[in-house]
Parts: structure tokens; C-alpha cells; sequence
């Protein structure tokens, strides 16, 4: 068994924006009752311990909890290397010094498009001139800024001018994030999928930016898995390298998998050093004997641990199938049907998302 490198702390689901890709569960009117201060710091103590390097502060917003600054202080103490993933809303030059000061390492911007009148209308709030202004304050404190921009079919034809801005913004690291169809995002995905057409054209763009770039800015770019042929390597592996822990204190080997079926595992109730090593919910599709055939037995099972677990679940009701991205998956037609759809040419202009509500609007 190997040990955790990075944790994704997700310390709330409340947040300002209704971004309709978001990864966030869709029942966010269950998730009420969160950590307090002193848990995440035990939480924080027990992942130094385990072994995790790298934590990312998350959410939902997490600048919405007004004790961000005292949790990042915490991490910093232990020597944790931590990353705020923000919609930078709320990160006033008052609250970004405090963070600073509290040893925050590096900032990560999500923006929406490349220009306000489409960032806003995906974000559902006006938002984009005070992500730039964050951003900007980002670098004048001197931290590494990451700019995320979740990519889906209407935006990935202006790709270039993201990499305009990114460049604007002097950002040193662009991750240009293909929407990946889960909570939200599956259920916007016939508005969401892209056409075949507009992945190639932008990966052509990419790669003509990585190499005028190269040595200035880092982009990742990383393929939507529905135009792959065979599925990610989720996590790097269920329980491999990676915990989240939810706002509520559940733990889980990636950040979807609330819909699992699967027994819970909670810091209220047990230690992250148990949760991680003897779990059920860990154990559940760690390794590779709980994998069916073709999976079993195919030459990829190490590089791509079968796939995405959630996504075999959300497609198929099973979380233990080959995730049907695969073109050696018997479900794979699920997937196949959403791409030909996608790229139909009667396919409805449809640009109508149902956008992610505010949690207290779903309680
Ligand atoms: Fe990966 Fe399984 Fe497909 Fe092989 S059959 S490529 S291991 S998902
Ligand atoms: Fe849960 Fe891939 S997102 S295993």
C-alpha cells in the first residue's frame, strides 16, 4: 500500500458562484453540518502523519469559511505545501496579506472564459473583473498563480484567447480543464459535450502555445476522456495517492464519490491513518482484483486502474464495471451515443444549463 501524497480539503459547499460543471455532490441541501477549526487541525495533524506533502484548500469557495486563514496557518506549521483553489471571490487585499502571512504557498484562480460577458454568464454572478483583479494581486504578493478554466463547448472555440489572458495575467501555470461528467456536469452534459471538431481544433492550439510558451508558463492539457479511447487513470488509482475530506468529514478516494454505494468513512468516527489503510470503502477497488473482465486481464490495468470508478457508476449503476470510456468496455456504446450526439448534425443548439443552486436554496 502506498501512502497518501496529496489531500483535497474541501472545507465548504457554500459558494457565491453557480458554475453548472460543478463537481460538488447535486444534493448539497444534505451537507449542512461541517468541521469545525479544531477537527481540520487535527485532520491537518493526521495527514502530515500519514505521509501527504501537497494540500489543497477547496470547496465549494472556501474563502467562505471565515477561519481560512487560521486553517492554512495550521498546514504551514506542519509543513504542508498549500494551495487555495479559489473563484478568488472574496479575496480581498486584506484577506490575501492575512494568507500570505499565514504561509500560503500558491493561489489557484478558476475563471469561467475569457471575457466577462461569457465567464459571468457560466459563473451566474458577475465575477470576471474581480477574478482578474485577484489574480493580479496574486502575483503582486509574489505567490505562483494557477489559472483554471473547466473547457466545454462554449468555450473551447475561444481557447486562444484563454491562453491570451492567462498570459496577460502572467500566470505560471494554465490548466485548461476538459469538463469531466460527473454531478452538474452530467447533467448539463448535452449543452457541455463538445464536438469532435472543436477538441481537434483546440488541441491544435495548445500545442503551437506550449511550444511559443515553453519555460514560461506550464499548460496542462489533458484529452476529454469521452473523445479517448481509453479511460484515465482517476486518482492515479483508488486509494493510491489521494484523499479528499468533504466538508462534513467524510473521506473519500476521489472528490465524487459521495454516489457511491459504499460504506462511509468519517474523521468524526475513525483516525485518516485507519480510513486510508484498513476502510472498506478504501480497500473497495484498491489494487486490481476486484477488477471484472476486460480489465482483468487487459495490459493496461496498470496504467489505468480500470478507469474512473464514479464514472462506471454514473453510466452503468455499477461502480465496479470498466469504465465505459474505454472502447474495450462492453457499456462503452453509453459513451459513444453521447459523442455522436454531440456531433450530430441535427444536433439542438442547446445552451440551456441548469445552473448549481446556492446550498441553502437546496436544503
Ligand atoms: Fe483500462 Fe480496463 Fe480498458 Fe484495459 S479494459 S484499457 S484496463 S479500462
Ligand atoms: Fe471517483 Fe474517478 S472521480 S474514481
Amino acid at each position: 500500500m502506498t501512502r497518501p501524497l496529496g489531500m483535497l480539503a474541501e472545507l465548504t459547499y457554500e459558494c457565491p458562484l453557480h458554475c453548472p460543471y460543478c463537481s460538488n455532490p447535486v444534493n448539497l441541501g444534505d451537507y449542512r453540518d461541517e468541521l469545525t477549526t479544531a477537527q481540520w487541525r487535527r485532520v491537518l495533524a493526521e495527514a502530515r502523519d500519514l505521509g501527504v506533502l501537497q494540500l489543497h484548500l477547496s470547496g465549494g469557495e472556501p474563502l467562505q469559511r471565515r477561519d481560512v486563514v487560521d486553517i492554512a496557518r495550521t498546514a504551514s506549521e506542519l509543513g504542508l505545501y498549500t494551495n487555495l483553489i479559489t473563484s478568488a471571490l472574496g479575496l480581498s487585499a486584506r484577506r490575501a496579506e492575512q494568507l500570505r502571512d499565514a504561509g500560503l504557498d500558491h493561489v489557484q484562480i478558476s475563471i469561467q472564459a475569457h471575457e466577462a460577458a461569457m465567464s459571468d454568464r457560466i459563473a451566474g454572478l458577475p465575477s470576471f473583473e474581480r477574478k482578474v483583479a485577484a489574480a493580479r494581486l496574486v502575483k503582486k504578493l509574489g505567490w505562483p498563480l494557477t489559472v483554471n478554466v473547466v473547457l466545454h463547448r462554449l468555450n473551447l472555440d475561444r481557447i486562444a484567447d484563454v491562453l491570451a489572458l492567462a498570459e496577460q495575467l502572467d500566470a505560471d501555470r494554465l490548466e485548461l480543464a476538459n469538463t469531466q461528467y460527473y454531478g452538474w456536469a452530467l447533467r448539463n452534459r448535452a449543452a457541455l459535450l463538445p464536438s469532435r471538431q472543436q477538441v481537434e481544433r483546440a488541441e491544435a492550439v495548445v500545442r503551437a502555445a506550449r511550444r511559443r510558451l515553453a519555460g514560461r508558463m506550464e499548460i496542462i492539457y489533458v484529452l476529454p476522456d469521452y473523445y479517448d479511447d481509453y479511460p484515465k487513470p482517476c486518482m492515479a488509482g483508488w486509494g493510491r495517492r489521494q484523499l479528499t475530506v468533504t466538508p462534513s468529514g467524510d473521506v473519500l478516494p476521489c472528490p465524487a464519490a459521495q454516489v457511491l454505494p459504499l460504506p462511509r468513512a468519517s474523521v468524526r468516527e475513525h483516525s485518516l491513518a485507519w480510513i486510508w489503510a484498513e476502510s472498506p470503502l478504501f480497500q473497495r477497488f484498491r489494487g486490481t482484483d476486484w477488477m471484472p473482465e476486460p480489465c482483468r486481464t487487459c495490459f493496461r490495468r496498470d496504467i489505468d486502474f480500470g478507469g474512473c470508478r464514479c464514472q462506471a457508476f454514473l453510466l452503468t449503476g455499477d461502480a465496479a464495471r470498466t469504465d465505459p470510456v474505454c472502447v474495450l468496455s462492453p457499456d462503452h456504446e453509453i459513451v459513444a451515443e453521447a459523442v455522436r450526439a454531440a456531433n450530430a448534425d441535427t444536433r439542438p443548439v442547446s445552451d440551456v444549463l441548469t445552473p448549481r443552486p446556492h446550498p441553502r436554496d437546496a436544503r
